[in-house]
């Protein structure tokens, strides 16, 4: 991830005369493909960040996404960033010696790439045995005066989103009437509270999502006790929306806070789920269900960028595609896919912006791989032991897919294996090779120039910050 920029640069320039040599027809997209790369290789500060997550998106989800929309040969969005990488993903146990989790849930992935550090599955932005809390990329851009923004088509409070803006022991502990894996974090007991609070509390100027019945549970102690979460949002000085054209209608200048459904958002597609053999299918997928007044992915980010550059500022902003994961996880492919389209709908948007704003950091990737494989065609002897479903793709031609990392009927599983991530502005040929997650927080802390200096080794040092001198 330390490679300097001119080995980059050389590196690249090579690559387009290869490319140009071998090109006799001159097609225009290669020579965009050469301009998004130049612009890439810039070693200068990012403006601004946008860091795009699908959850659950691992390679299978991308390309089933691609041979379904688009076709086998065809591209989408998110195919178009010039520099693309492998992340590992791998977690921690919670107890010493911390030995690897080689699956990772949403909580510890999202740690992982927020805080630059590893914890144990289910934890947010806490260290795994010790329960510290650990400083999130978000919170250092709030630091230097950033403004910053997440936006998620689940629960405000589900894992990726709350790894910005909470520290706490369990991601189950979403609102101040779930804290049951986390009494200490209590406000009642003072702690910080619920996910839901301490995402109010924390001021993140723009917060879009699902959620709203985690926020209005009513707060137990500090200075909000007896008001629900979302009194106390406007009562620090929010403004809130709960539809897709009061959403439209925000202008800059004040906090905001979308609250779209009680739990996570419609999904986007729907269709038959995978089953047994002989399968379901062959199908093709029922689309737009989504209801009008539920924005989707793309428009809540076309806002949120809208409202956060607003006068030229700097801005760091989270966008999850949530629910790839949560219907990967119930073996529903049409979900899945149109899920993943939104998502890719939502990407296209962050390089439009891009475009015209080319000090933009942009980064696109999942956060763990999952349960979904493309399989062949199945026969009476041949085919997957769990359940699938066979779709009918833009090409005409039948793809099935199969879940088959757990029993027919149960909650099929996340898998262990390198997740894509893909890149493009300055620092985005950080993300080429193979690296761990964690690595993404540096990054980005480095193209916005947030990143603290090391703490200084020796024993003067040290006693200068115990007195509190440095
Ligand atoms: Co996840
Ligand atoms: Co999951």
């Amino acid at each position: 991830m330390r490679r300097t920029c001119v080995t980059v640069a050389f590196l690249v320039a090579g690559l387009l005369r290869v490319a140009r040599a071998g090109d006799v027809s001159g097609a225009p997209a290669e020579l965009d493909h050469g301009r998004a790369l130049r612009r890439s290789i810039r070693c200068g500060r990012a403006h601004s960040v946008i860091l795009l997550i699908g959850d659950g998106l691992g390679d299978s989800e991308i390309t089933s996404a691609r041979n379904y929309q688009v076709g086998a040969a065809g591209r989408l969005r998110l195919d178009t960033l010039p520099f693309t990488g492998a992340l590992t993903s791998y977690s921690q146990q919670e107890n010493p010696p911390l030995l690897p989790e080689y699956v990772v849930d949403s909580a510890a992935s999202a740690t992982a790439w927020a805080t630059g550090h590893k914890t144990s599955n289910s934890r947010l932005s806490t260290t795994a045995a010790t329960d510290q809390p650990l400083t999130t990329i978000l919170e250092l851009a709030q630091e230097r005066g950033l403004r910053t923004g997440s936006v998620t088509t689940a629960e405000l409070t589900d894992a990726t989103p709350a790894a910005l803006a909470a520290h706490i022991n369990h991601r189950s502990c979403e609102g101040p009437a779930d804290m049951q894996a986390c009494p200490q974090y209590l406000k009642a007991n003072g702690g910080r509270g619920s996910i839901a609070e301490q995402t109010v509390d924390h001021h993140v100027d723009v917060v879009l999502g699902g959620g709203s019945d985690r926020f209005n549970q009513r707060i137990d102690g500090g200075p909000y006790s007896g008001l629900t979460v979302t009194q106390s949002a406007i009562a620090q000085g929010y403004t809130l929306v709960e539809n897709a054209a009061e959403l439209e209608a925000a202008v800059p200048g004040r906090k905001l806070l979308g609250l779209f459904a009680p739990g996570n958002l419609t999904l986007e597609w729907t269709g038959e789920r995978a089953t047994a053999y002989p399968g379901s299918g062959p199908q093709r997928c029922v689309e737009q269900q989504r209801p009008n007044r539920e924005p989707s992915l793309a428009a809540m980010t076309h806002t949120a960028i809208e409202l956060l550059a607003a006068g030229d500022a700097r801005f760091f902003l989270q966008v999850e595609g949530a629910s790839i994961d949560k219907r990967d996880h119930v073996a529903d492919p049409c979900g899945q896919i149109g899920e993943t389209i939104a998502f890719d709908a939502a990407v296209g948007v962050a390089i439009d912006y891009a475009r015209r704003h080319p000090d933009t950091l942009i980064i696109v990737t999942g956060d763990h791989a999952h349960t979904s494989q493309i399989i062949p065609a199945p026969t009476q002897d041949d085919h997957s032991p769990g359940v699938f479903s066979t779709l009918i793709t833009a090409d005409g031609a039948p793809m099935t897919i199969s879940y088959a990392t757990n029993l027919p009927g149960r909650k099929q599983e996340h898998t262990g294996t390198q997740i894509r991530v893909a890149a493009e502005g300055p620092h985005g040929a950080d993300v080429v090779g193979v690296n761990d997650q964690t690595a993404l927080f540096a990054t980005m802390a480095d193209a916005l120039g947030l990143r603290r200096p090391e703490p200084e080794a020796g024993f003067l040092p040290a006693l200068r910050r115990l007195l509190g001198l440095d």
